[in-house]
């Protein structure tokens, strides 16, 4: 069976407040885009990758993809479009294993991007990189008061990536779709397929650059990964 990467980066990351969408912001030597995509490749050189971009994109180059074998496809208005883009523009067979992962992600390790790929694998239901959550969790009000907290043990951060065999993945996206629900992860459209993907723990320093604040803390990172 094929391995595929789909990297949805046709987003225009308005929390970041910069002048190019976040995923060409500066990142140590590159952008994130080459930072993420080198770490695919550096744990699965000979996997298809196809990346999710924006038509109006001036910013992307070529030059930032390691993989030899990879095409580019047209993203959506949301993450999810995008990502059933890519899906539907594949030649990909039932059984193939697809891992979804954010270009946002750029400090995702090796052994995290193994792990879950083994795990991809080895559960008919798919997969994710996922932290247990450390806060005391607190649900809010319309008004902003704290209502009650919630039970944390059996709360996790999802992570990118996140694996499915295709078929799956795609019947899931197109049924959520159809339902115009509108999802922030891939594990939500198969979970309501009545599928429970499992639950691998990652890194914690898997960090998605949002916000102004993150492009320090990942290449703090990045840095430390390094040593
Ligand atoms: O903005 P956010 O970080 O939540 O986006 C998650 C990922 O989805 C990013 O990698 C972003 O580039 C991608 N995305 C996309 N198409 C969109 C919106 C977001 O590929 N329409």
């Amino acid at each position: 069976n094929r391995l595929w990467l789909v990297v949805p980066a046709a987003g225009q990351g308005r929390r970041m407040a910069a002048d190019r969408p976040k995923q060409y912001l500066s990142l140590l030597d590159r952008p994130i885009l080459a930072h993420t995509l080198a770490r695919l490749h550096s744990a699965f050189p000979d996997a298809r990758l196809v990346l999710c971009l924006d038509d109006d994109d001036r910013w992307f180059s070529p030059e930032w993809v390691p993989f030899t074998d990879w095409q580019r496809v047209t993203g959506g208005a949301e993450r999810m479009e995008s990502v059933f883009n890519a899906l539907g523009a594949i030649d990909a067979g039932d059984d193939d294993l697809v891992l979804v992962h954010d270009v946002a992600r750029p400090c995702v390790t090796c052994d995290d991007l193994l792990a879950l790929h083994q795990a991809t694998q080895q559960h008919a239901s798919g997969a994710l990189l996922a932290m247990p959550v450390a806060d005391t969790m607190k649900r809010a009000s319309a008004a902003g008061t704290s209502l009650h907290t919630e039970p944390r043990e059996a709360l996790w951060h999802a992570l990118t990536p996140q694996g499915f065999r295709y078929r799956q993945l795609y019947q899931a996206l197109d049924e959520a779709r159809r339902r115009g629900t509108l999802l922030t992860d891939e594990a939500s459209a198969v979970e309501a397929l009545g599928e429970a993907p499992k639950l691998v723990p990652g890194r914690r320093d898997n960090l998605k650059v949002t916000h102004p604040d993150d492009l320090a803390l990942a290449a703090a990172i990045l840095t430390a990964q390094r040593d």
